[in-house]
């Protein structure tokens, strides 16, 4: 997948702005607050109906603006061309267009545009709450499996449905049928969400790995999923976690009633991350964390291009500042070659194979012959 390029009216600093990637490797520099990271938000909101790092629609509005519009044209391996349009007024929710076509739902868009993100910010992932673990996983799920993400909306609501109906049974009154319908429905949902989650995990481990040889660190990473349903998960198959749930759940019941909330399932899971065996959370370096960080992302570039047969665009802020000149090397090395990336850097870089630009150029700060 590739894009050609992105307009953005009046998106966060931006009034009135293109920019027209190559290829490759593209270098996007320039000061501290110029506006980089924004432009990365904005290819990200084409790509997955959402900005970076959680923000809102309306603060992704120019502050003296009432609406803003962006407009993304991509291509994919087929030569196809994507026309993708966001649009935000306050008075109004988003709207997304495909081709013209404005989606019913935004997670029409999901998939359509496989697109992967590196920031400092998303050290989280890594080193962070177990939440941030398991947005990534559903994240990088969502993109590449649809039944996985229409699973995972409708194990969101049948969770919700759950947890108010415990906290309106209280202990003593204790109904159990009805809530053996939605213990049921969430079971189900939750084997098709682990099982896919397990298969992924050990796949990604595969690209991992290999990431890791490439980048010639002497370690080796190593990706299992704890989940709160057994320990035994890994051996698992789908009907067999479903069945599990089920039992533990029968066993939990008064705890559950008593807390007023489910107790188990793939919202209460997490990945556990290691290097040469230790946990990476724990024990890691920064600048461990951080290659750690990256290896995942690379590793993900190459499962998306398994599944889908598309590279993903790979977006990197301030990669350049995150690790040293000769992981960078490495790093770049590893992108070169596997469809387009977008990478932030406060100042232009010289490395063979990348193109420079800067986004004071783009934004008629400064004339074009300028250096
Ligand atoms: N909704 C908004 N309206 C107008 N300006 C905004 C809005 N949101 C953020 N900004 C401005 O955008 C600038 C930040 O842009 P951005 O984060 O893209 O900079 P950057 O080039 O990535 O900087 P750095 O090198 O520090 O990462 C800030 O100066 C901020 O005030
Ligand atoms: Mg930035």
């Amino acid at each position: 997948m590739r894009l050609q390029e992105i307009k953005l009216v009046n998106f966060r600093k931006h009034s009135d702005l293109i920019f027209a990637p190559t290829d490759g490797i593209n270098v996007l520099y320039g000061p501290n607050g110029s506006g980089k990271t924004n432009i990365l938000e904005a290819i990200h909101y084409c790509a997955l109906a959402k900005g970076l790092n959680k923000s809102l629609d309306r603060e992704c509005l120019r502050f003296t603006a009432d609406y803003f519009l962006l407009h993304g044209r991509f291509i994919d391996e087929r030569d196809i061309e994507i026309a993708v349009k966001v649009s935000y007024a306050k008075a109004s929710d988003k709207k997304i267009f495909l081709n013209s076509e404005e989606l019913k739902k935004y997670s029409g868009l999901v998939g359509r545009i496989p697109c992967i993100t590196f920031s400092p910010m998303e050290l989280t992932v890594v080193n962070g709450s177990p939440q941030e673990r398991r947005r990534f996983i559903d994240n990088a799920l969502s993109q590449t499996d649809k039944r996985y993400l229409d699973d995972l909306l409708q194990y969101r609501r049948v969770l919700q449905q759950r947890n108010t109906l415990l906290s309106v049974m209280g202990e003593s009154t204790i109904n159990s049928d009805n809530l053996d319908v939605w213990t049921e429905r969430l079971s189900l949902l939750a084997g098709s969400i682990i099982s896919a989650r397990l298969d992924f995990i050990e796949r990604l481990l595969i690209y991992c790995r290999s990431v890791y040889e490439q980048l010639g660190l002497g370690e080796v990473p190593g990706l299992s999923y704890r989940s709160s349903v057994s320990r035994q998960i890994a051996d698992m198959k789908e009907k067999e976690i479903v069945e599990a749930m089920m039992l533990r759940f029968k066993e939990i019941t008064s705890q559950e009633l008593h807390r007023k909330q489910t107790l188990l399932g793939p919202h209460r899971d997490d990945i556990v991350f290691r290097l040469d065996g230790i946990e990476v959370k724990k024990y890691a370096s920064q600048g461990q964390l951080r290659t750690f960080l990256i290896a995942i992302k690379l590793a993900l570039q190459r499962f998306i291009h398994e599944v889908t047969g598309e590279s993903p665009l790979f977006l990197l802020d301030d990669l350049f500042s995150e690790l040293d000149r000769k992981r960078v090397e490495k790093v770049l090395l590893l992108l070169k070659g596997s469809g387009q990336s977008i990478i932030t850097a406060t100042d232009k870089q010289e490395f063979d194979g990348i193109h420079c630009i800067s986004i004071r150029k783009i934004a008629g700060e400064i004339e074009a012959q300028d250096p």
